[in-house]
């Protein structure tokens, strides 16, 4: 297909395969992809790290003077670099995903991660995914997608992601962290998860990765006239 240089945003709750999907969407049509919730997820580590958040989840002023010194940078081969370290395994631990959505809840912090995204985006052709992509940062987008997933696909999606790593979650504690920042997501003041109005909802708790590309691709053909 040649596909125009479009911005597709891929907008949804919690381990909805955003990510898979639009990683598939990037390699079939050559475009760049970029997951907007690495950076969220390394300013709540880079918050840790520096003491800037307590354990309550309290978030320490200073943080914003702090950001100003904190490079993230995505490696060629999309993992997500602090300065030289690559922190991609820290930043998926439960410790980072029990923090960072207060952590994105802050305007200050939307507005520190919203400047480098639109940075990226500035040449098209980039497959973005995050909460408020097709809303807030590219409202623009020529195409969005909003996934949904039933809680109980997506908390086992999350298990056993974080099994194959190595870890042993609880499945409780994930259901748990699943549902608490869905909840924070979509009622914080500054850009809430919600599915812009001219997005495309796609609920894949029954759909295998080839039947989603597929739907897509379909998308893509009936909106800009590509066989
Ligand atoms: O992969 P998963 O669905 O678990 O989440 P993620 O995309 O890694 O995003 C982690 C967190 O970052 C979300 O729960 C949101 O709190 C925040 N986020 C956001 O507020 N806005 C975005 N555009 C992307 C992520």
């Amino acid at each position: 297909m040649n596909i125009p240089d479009i911005i597709i945003a891929v907008d949804g709750y919690s381990s909805t395969g955003k990510s898979s999907l639009a990683k598939k969407i990037a390699r079939k049509f050559g475009f760049l992809y970029l997951d907007s919730g690495a950076l969220y997820r390394g300013v709540t580590l880079f918050a840790q790290e520096e003491r800037l958040i307590s354990r309550l989840g309290r978030i320490d002023p200073a943080l914003e003077k702090a950001l100003e010194g904190l490079d993230l940078h995505f490696g060629s081969d999309g993992r997500l670099f602090m300065g030289a370290r690559c922190i991609e395994q820290q930043i998926r631990s439960m410790e980072v995903s029990s923090q960072v959505s207060p952590v994105a809840a802050a305007p200050f912090v939307r507005a520190w991660v919203d400047g480098k995204l639109r940075l990226f985006g500035s040449r098209g052709r980039i497959v973005m995914d995050g909460r408020d992509i097709g809303t807030a940062v590219f409202p623009q987008a020529q195409l969005k997608i909003f996934m949904t997933a039933s809680e109980e696909v997506r908390a086992r999606r999350r298990y056993e992601e974080m099994k194959a790593k190595g870890e042993s979650p609880l499945l409780e504690d994930v259901v748990k962290n699943l549902r608490e920042r869905d909840y924070i997501d979509s009622h914080r003041d500054t850009n809430p998860l919600r599915r812009a109005d001219d997005a495309f909802e796609l609920d894949n708790s029954e759909m295998s990765f080839e039947e989603e590309l597929a739907w897509v691709q379909g998308l893509v053909q009936g909106k800009f006239g590509i066989l």
